[in-house]
């Protein structure tokens, strides 16, 4: 069964936007990207900086020490230096209420 936490309210990130969360101490980053919301892992695979303080270029995120490139909505890897991707949580939004599920995808 999927468990759902509420993690945000619609209109707390901006459309190309990041937000880094806290799920039961395991830090995610949720974006805005394409008119929907998007959850992984925010630790970076390379050496564990915080994706959600990324540049944002569409559905990509940049690492911001080293540049790693991450898909946001399937947390693969896109460029080097990291070579492993991040893990993806699943999102639903019910009314107002951001809802991220706590087992990976
Ligand atoms: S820590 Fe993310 S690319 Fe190095």
């Amino acid at each position: 069964m999927e468990d759902f936490i509420k993690v945000a309210e619609v209109g707390d990130i901006n459309e190309g936007g990041a937000k880094q969360i806290d799920l039961n101490g395991t830090k995610i980053a949720l974006f805005n990207v394409d008119n929907g919301y998007y959850a992984i892992g925010d630790t970076c695979s390379h050496e564990k900086a915080s994706l959600s303080h990324g540049e944002i270029d569409g559905n990509v995120v940049s690492c911001p020490r080293h540049g790693a490139r991450f898909n946001i909505k399937t947390g693969a890897v896109m460029s080097l230096p990291a070579m492993f991707p991040v893990k993806t949580h699943k999102v639903k939004v019910e009314g107002n209420d951001i809802k991220v599920s706590l087992n990976n995808e």
